[in-house]
């Protein structure tokens, strides 16, 4: 069998679907493996790095005619050449971008959504959202760090002492946890908050204070470990709430999400205008729509002095280390979906292959993309 991987096309894409290590690991498996020449260079790794450990270099029709094709995000004009008889793995985008299910769909493609792969411990490894997520959070703070005026430690210095950073983390799922702790080991002073009550230790544990607010929130979470919508009215209170603690903070990291929706307002314009001269706030949730009413995907704005960023692929700008781990999570779900024999059979009971099967023979399978296509967003 055949696994190739092809150079992203998308602007600003400097990651790559197998790295050197993960073709390794497959080639030791006794399974071909192809990578369209220059695949890795973004990220640090040269075509001779793969063919050290055994993988091939090919052209993209090669890359696109092999048994299972893996990207990272890839492309839609990709779609027809792949077609019904091989398998497309990547994060394809299924709760934002309907277009890449709409033509998988079209062009029969058995494709599988790695952020579909269900939140159990079993598939932990396989979890590439929160892979990602990781270095998101982790370069937010860098992010921060590179534009604000202030820096992170408290500084005591013949000249003077500095006061350490305020930094405030709005959602302290993967992305926030890590940029807690980021911001933490930088030497800020770092508080957080979530709507699910349960992180409140985790948040403690990395040496910041969890914000209580006077907000109900309990149920806010799902049997998946993911967010709740909450109701305007919810979020309404919360923003009133949240203002003074923005309005403090030298830097804001907004992480909040509720997987399939548009990301939650957290951050009014009035709070951004009350915040220093020279804070930033740093919006991961940009291409969702923003926790922040300023937030343009992938723009800096300036608000008198305070400054907005909404950087869309923050992974990207880590692609050595993002690649890495991404393989290593399809690598993972790979062997799960191939048997002893070398060759793959669906498993539709199976929860993982299932649960990240998106497209299967001209028609969407995965229950709530079908509801989001027939809901039209
Ligand atoms: P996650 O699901 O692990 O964490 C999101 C957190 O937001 C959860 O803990 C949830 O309880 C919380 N939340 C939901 N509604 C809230 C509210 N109203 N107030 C406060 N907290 C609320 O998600 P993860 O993996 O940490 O991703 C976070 C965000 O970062 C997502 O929007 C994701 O798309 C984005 N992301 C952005 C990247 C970038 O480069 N900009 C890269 C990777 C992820």
């Amino acid at each position: 069998m055949k696994i190739s991987a092809p150079r992203e096309t998308a602007a600003a894409e400097r990651r790559v679907a197998l790295t050197p290590d993960a073709a390794r690991i497959l080639v030791r498996a006794d399974l071909e493996v192809v990578v369209e020449s220059g695949a890795g260079l973004m990220a640090g790794f040269p075509d001779s790095a793969y063919e050290k450990v055994g993988a091939r270099l090919g052209t993209l029709d090669e890359v696109l005619a092999s048994d299972v094709v893996a990207v990272v995000h890839g492309d839609p004009a990709w779609f027809e050449r792949i077609g019904e008889e091989r398998l497309l793995v990547g994060l394809l985008r299924p709760l934002d971008r309907p277009e890449y299910t709409r033509a998988l769909v079209e062009h029969r493609v058995t494709a599988f959504a790695m952020e579909l792969m269900p939140r159990i411990t079993r598939a932990q490894s396989m979890d590439a959202l929160s892979s990602q997520a990781n270095l998101a959070g982790y370069r937010a703070v860098l992010v921060g760090a590179a534009g604000m005026q202030k820096v992170y430690p408290m500084m005591v210095t013949a000249a003077g002492t500095i006061s350490p950073a305020k930094v405030l983390v709005l959602g302290a799922g993967v992305a926030g946890l890590q940029a807690i702790a980021t911001a933490r080991r930088l030497g800020a002073i770092v508080e957080a908050y979530d709507v699910r009550p349960a992180v409140k230790e985790q948040v403690e544990s990395l040496g910041a204070r969890f914000v209580e607010l006077d907000l109900e929130t309990e149920g806010a979470e799902d049997a998946g470990g993911y967010a709740k919508a909450q109701s305007d009215e919810f979020l309404q209170r919360q923003r009133e709430q949240l203002g003074k603690r923005v309005a403090a903070a030298d830097l804001v990291i907004t992480t909040a999400l509720v997987p399939g929706r548009p990301a939650p307002l957290l951050v009014e314009e009035s709070a951004v205008r009350a915040m220093k001269p020279g804070s930033w706030v740093v919006d991961l949730a940009a291409e969702t729509g923003g926790n922040c009413a300023l937030t343009r995907p992938d723009e800096i704005v300036d608000v008198d002095g305070v400054t907005v960023a909404g950087p869309t692929n923050l992974p990207s700008e880590a692609a050595h280390d993002s690649s890495n781990m991404y393989a290593k999570n399809v690598v993972t779900f790979l062997q799960h979906l191939i048997d002893d024999d070398g060759g793959i059979e669906l498993d539709m009971e199976d929860e993982i292959t299932s649960g990240a099967l998106l497209t299967h023979r001209g028609a969407v399978w995965n229950e709530r993309v079908k509801g989001l296509l027939e809901g039209g967003s």
